[in-house]
């Protein structure tokens, strides 16, 4: 399948699309109408979007990733209103939250009206909304119908593409067309939360933290056990958090401690693999950036400035892949706030492997 490339061009972050964006936008939306895959971007991370209200546009997208078919999708709206066309009801809390955080980064899950396939939802009753701001992915959603199915634009278990280049390393020639319309802004998935169960639960965290949940629903929020602990046997209520995912090919370790300790450490892991003949590298802050002795040092930004280093977290271990990169160490970052999502993610990509000092 030949797959078109589309580029759009903003006017710097928040500029208005021009009248030729906007029909290069339709146009991709007509694929999606017709049944085809179309990969876009979003505020957080590139979407894989088909039509979400039809099962055999789902198909495509789990055969497209290569991702098992029981790893529900988000269906991403692009009007407040038609949660109503998809949900069996719409709880007090989901206004609440809508009014405050969408559009942006949040996903809620709901219980499901029968015009949901399950293949959209991996067979469960319930369907997971998003209202994304990114203009780009709101006009795709418009122009193809109102419902658009999307899980991010990568191979089943490799980072979520936040550049445009990874989205084609990874989909060309699998779907109909990709738009390019430059980096996502925050980088790590939206944050996903269960207001099926009383009270509502993170299934995964992200750039919504609990904090500012909790805030709005007026109680407090927590996320489900069995993302937080380490050799959980819970079963994660979003399914698919239970995959191996964001993993790099090569082998990536977390060093937890004072900077000291965790700086000697990493160097002295790193003689060992260079004496191996490993290629190595290390993902660390700003600060001690001069203090590694790694053949690719790559740093994460200013010393816990969380944003920054979820922005290019995907990025650097998709980096660290081109660069045919053998054994990877990162720094560890604070859980608080959004560092929650940040080391949920990190922690994943290394296969909870974390040496703590
Ligand atoms: O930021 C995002 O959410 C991105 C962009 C493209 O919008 N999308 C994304 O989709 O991260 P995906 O498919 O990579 O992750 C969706 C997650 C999976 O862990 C899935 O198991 C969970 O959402 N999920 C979807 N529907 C669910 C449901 N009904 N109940 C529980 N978990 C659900
Ligand atoms: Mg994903």
């Amino acid at each position: 399948m030949e797959t078109e490339i589309i580029k759009i061009k903003r006017d710097g972050p928040g500029g208005s699309l021009s009248d030729d964006d906007l029909r290069k936008i339709a146009r991709a939306g007509e694929i999606i109408k017709s049944g085809g895959l179309v990969a876009f971007p979003t505020e957080t991370v590139y979407g894989l979007g088909g039509n979400a209200l039809d099962p055999l546009s789902s198909k495509k997208i789990y055969a497209a990733k290569g991702r098992p078919s029981d790893n529900p999708l988000i269906v991403h709206i692009a009007d407040f209103e038609d949660i109503k066309k998809i949900a069996r009801d719409v709880p007090e809390e989901a206004k609440k939250l809508a009014s405050v955080f969408w559009p942006g980064p949040l996903t809620m899950i709901l219980k499901k009206k029968e015009t949901v396939p399950d293949e959209t939802t991996g067979g469960l009753d319930t369907v997971a909304v998003r209202l994304p701001s990114d203009e780009i992915a709101q006009k795709l959603i418009e122009s193809s119908g109102g419902f658009i199915a999307a899980p991010s634009a990568n191979i089943s278990g490799r980072p979520s593409p936040t550049e445009v280049k990874y989205v084609i390393e990874d989909m060309n020639g699998r779907i109909g067309a990709i738009i390019d319309g430059g980096e996502g802004e925050i980088g790590l998935e939206s944050t996903i939360i269960d207001l099926t169960i009383n009270p509502p639960q993170v299934l995964r965290p992200g750039f919504i933290t609990n904090e500012m949940l909790g805030s709005v629903l007026e109680t407090e929020v927590v996320t489900d056990k069995a993302l937080i602990t380490e050799d959980s046997n819970e079963k994660p209520r979003a399914p698919g958090m239970k995959y191996r995912h964001y993993a790099p090919k090569g082998d990536l370790t977390i060093v937890s401690g004072g900077d000291e300790a965790v700086i000697e450490e990493i160097n002295r892991m790193i003689e060992k693999d260079r004496a191996a003949g490993f290629k190595t590298a290390v993902m660390v802050c700003d600060e001690n950036a001069g203090r590694y002795n790694a053949d690719i040092i790559k740093t994460t930004g200013s010393r816990n400035d969380m944003k920054e280093a979820a922005h290019r977290l995907y990025s650097l271990l998709r980096f660290f892949d081109d660069e045919n990169v053998e054994r990877i160490y990162s720094e560890s970052f604070e859980t608080g706030g959004f560092g929650a999502a940040l080391m949920n993610r990190l922690l994943k990509a290394a296969g909870h492997k974390i040496i703590h000092l």
